[in-house]
């Protein structure tokens, strides 16, 4: 696994890049040993049809683009399409969207995934000039900016440190299930943090990570975005 890692990483590094595109930094975290939903690529809405008939609907549309950074700010990401009638005229929607967002950004396509609803959490790393490589925790979602409400440790980290984290975190009830919504199970979260922690020391050619969200289902946790950023 982690041999693997690496030489994605060197390649694309070698490629003369830094950022890796969404498909690649899925490959990562799946190799990583994190459990990611079903995804496929497309590049036109007949083939969208097609991946969406596999994956199975309801689904989720989200853009591919290295330019479009926040998607659903630019309407690139639309959930809960259940045919293929919905699936069309929301591409032909998104498309619209992002040109008026990005005029000039380059849209490698579409990505059709599975639906997977839960408690989102956000999991990422980065690089501090002074401290080096830390690991983050907080609430996640599209409004992970607005409460801010995340923790940050120094990696390497221990089963300690994610149990302080989780307590940090204001909003931490959300994490136990609140109104119905499924719980973040601790022990598994940790589990999850540990192997974070663990791919960024065996590579720290990773800048920054950003996991958000990492769904909570009645299932286990669940990784539905994904973006790396090498050095
Ligand atoms: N497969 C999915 N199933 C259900 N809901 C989803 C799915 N994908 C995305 N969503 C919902 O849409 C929100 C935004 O999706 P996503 O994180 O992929 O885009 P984004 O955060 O706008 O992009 P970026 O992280 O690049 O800023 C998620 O927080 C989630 O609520
Ligand atoms: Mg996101």
């Amino acid at each position: 696994m982690s041999a693997e890692i690496k030489k994605i990483l060197e390649e694309i590094k070698k490629q003369g890049r830094e950022v890796l595109t969404y498909e690649e930094s899925r490959k990562i975290i799946d190799l990583a040993g994190l459990p990611l939903n079903k995804m496929a690529l497309a590049t036109n809405t007949e083939e969208s049809i097609e991946k969406a008939r596999e994956v199975g609907y309801p689904i989720a549309l989200k853009i591919v683009s290295e330019d479009v950074i926040h998607k659903s700010d630019a309407g690139g990401v639309k959930v809960g399409i259940k045919s293929d009638e919905e699936l069309k005229k929301s591409y032909e929607e998104m498309m619209v969207n992002i040109k008026k967002h990005y005029p000039s950004a380059k849209v490698e396509g579409v990505s059709i995934e599975e639906m997977v609803e839960g408690t989102e959490v956000l999991i990422g790393s980065m690089t501090d000039s002074q401290f080096g490589k830390m690991i983050a925790l907080g609430i996640g979602g599209i409004f992970t900016e607005i409460y801010k409400d995340v923790t940050f440790r120094l990696i390497p980290i221990t089963k300690e440190d994610v149990k302080e984290m989780m307590n940090e975190i204001k909003g931490k009830k959300l994490f136990e299930g609140f109104r119905g919504l499924p719980q973040v199970k601790k022990e598994e979260l940790t589990n999850l943090m540990l192997k974070i922690s663990k791919l960024i020391e065996e590579n720290p050619i990773i800048k920054e990570m950003d996991l958000n969200p990492v769904v909570a289902t009645e299932k286990g946790l669940i990784t539905i975005d994904a973006r790396i950023i090498l050095e």
